[in-house]
């Protein structure tokens, strides 16, 4: 349906023309796989069923605002990494995307390995059971006290990220005599295509050591001079949401560069680089994500074309993936409350959740894809904009989206592609309570993190 088409008629002809989003889809009822979770689909009513059950009875049994993530999706996407890259590569989950003790042991079971990037994570992680071999521990400022429990716990690496947390890492492995596998993460100069808040490898920002002035030449000298550090790669990350192959390929040279000039330096063939994380989803029908395997292909003809250029042996490469294995996975599942037509401009639809449950609308403008879901409808199309129940304007789930007109309060809607970053960035704005992260599989639901309580705040407010 082209846009001046469009049934609202003139109504909406004014914001129509300023193109923040794309036509209504031809059929509202329809799910674009690209943006559902797999085992998303419509029962014979017209309701949205995941993993086989139907949304009415999810809300019912687990309330809503609530995120319900496809286990099985997630496994098979785990599954999908780990075959892509193979047994000479390692995938390591990031787990600031969403992490909790039943996603570990999926981890676990499927063969990944998991990076963390604080106390938090990391004692998630142990708790539930990771080895911490396969643990990398990350930040730009880890503590004193997360780097002894990281030492302590025996993680496979620690990603160093400035010269003080070397000599910090270094002095509190040698205390306990031992000798702690390390990577040093670099900024490789590269502007990724994403928000500037989400882009890293840049070098006027925070992470990692430029390569671009000999920072990180020398950083290495240091951390070979180290007894209690045993250096066993470059780590490079250059931010996140991104689809074009290129920003990585201009990584993967680099770090091999780095790892030629290591071995003319010091006479050492640093064995591993981790290429970090950051690979983009389809949050609307408009993103075109690739596949696994097509990365791993890349990024494996890559390190292996430049390796022999520079007659080096190729190193094992290690990838950090958060929002490609769980963001599709899930769900956010909203009861509509209050619907404003605003005469001329568009439907503000109030949802049970908002900023609290996603924040990435606010922080980032980031686009989402938006469905009625707990029936079917043949309702023209509205041009809504998705809002919570929070004290703020920017409070928006859904910019631009378009809803069936028949759409009123007590209908249930969905935000799919909500896996990543959105439970693990919700807030108590205003009190909210945080909402559930609920697993579906094959005909089961059962909570992996339950909704909080009005005690659990009152808990933490000590009077
Ligand atoms: N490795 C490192 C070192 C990272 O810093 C990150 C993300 C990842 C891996 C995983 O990136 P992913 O594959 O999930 O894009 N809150 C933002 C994203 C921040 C990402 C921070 N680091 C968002 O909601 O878009």
């Amino acid at each position: 349906m082209s846009r001046s088409a469009h049934p609202a008629g003139p109504r909406h002809a004014d914001v129509l023309t300023e193109g923040h989003y794309s036509a209504p889809a031809a059929d509202l009822n329809a799910l674009d796989e690209k943006v559902w979770s797999r085992t998303v689909t419509r029962d014979a009513d017209g309701a949205l069923t995941v993993g086989g059950i139907g949304v009415a009875r999810l809300a019912e049994e687990f309330g809503t605002p609530a995120y319900f993530l496809d286990e099985s999706d997630f496994r098979a996407r785990c599954r999908a990494w780990a075959d892509a890259f193979g047994p000479d590569a390692d995938v390591f989950y990031a787990g600031k995307a969403f992490l909790s003790r039943a996603v570990v042991r999926w981890l676990k079971e499927e063969g990944l390995n998991l990076d963390v990037c604080s106390g938090g994570e990391l004692t998630t992680a142990l708790d539930a059971g990771m080895p911490a071999e396969r643990i990398a521990f990350h930040g730009n400022n880890k503590t004193v006290a997360e780097i002894e429990r990281a030492v302590e716990a025996g993680v496979g690496r620690i990603v160093l990220d400035s010269f003080q947390e070397i000599v910090r890492v270094a002095h509190t492995a040698q205390r306990r005599g031992v000798r702690q596998r390390v990577q040093i993460r670099v900024t490789v100069g590269v502007e990724a295509h994403t928000h500037e808040f989400i882009a890293t490898a840049h070098e006027d920002q925070k992470f990692g050591i430029a390569l671009a002035d000999g920072q990180a030449a020398e950083a290495v000298r240091r951390a070979l001079s180290l007894d209690g550090l045993e250096l066993i790669g470059i780590h490079s990350h250059i931010g996140s949401q991104i689809f074009d192959m290129a920003g990585f390929e201009v990584s993967a040279r680099r770090v091999v560069q780095l790892l030629a000039e290591i071995r003319d330096e010091h006479g050492v063939e640093l064995p591993e680089i981790d290429l970090g994380g950051g690979l983009g989803i389809a949050y609307t029908s408009d993103d075109d994500p690739r596949e696994p395997h097509e990365i791993a292909k890349a990024l494996s003809d890559i390190v292996t074309r430049e390796c022999e250029s520079a007659k080096l042996r190729t190193p094992r490469i290690s990838v950090e993936p958060g929002r490609a294995i769980v963001g599709p996975t899930a769900f956010t599942l909203y009861e509509v409350g209050t619907i404003k037509p605003l005469e001329g401009l568009r439907t503000y639809v109030s949802v049970d959740g908002g900023m609290s449950d996603n924040i990435r609308t606010a922080l980032y403008d980031a686009e989402y894809s938006v469905a009625l879901v707990s029936r079917t409808s043949e309702a023209e199309p509205m041009l809504v904009r998705v809002v919570g129940k929070h004290c703020e304007s920017g409070d928006i789930v859904v910019k631009d989206a378009f809803l069936p007109a028949d759409l009123g309060p007590g209908d249930l809607i969905a935000v799919p592609a909500t896996g990543a970053y959105c439970r693990s960035m919700a807030s108590n704005y205003n009190h909210a309570l945080r909402p559930p992260v609920v697993a579906v599989r094959e005909g089961e639901a059962r909570v992996i993190v339950r909704r909080e309580t009005e005690e659990d705040l009152l808990r933490l407010d000590v009077g």
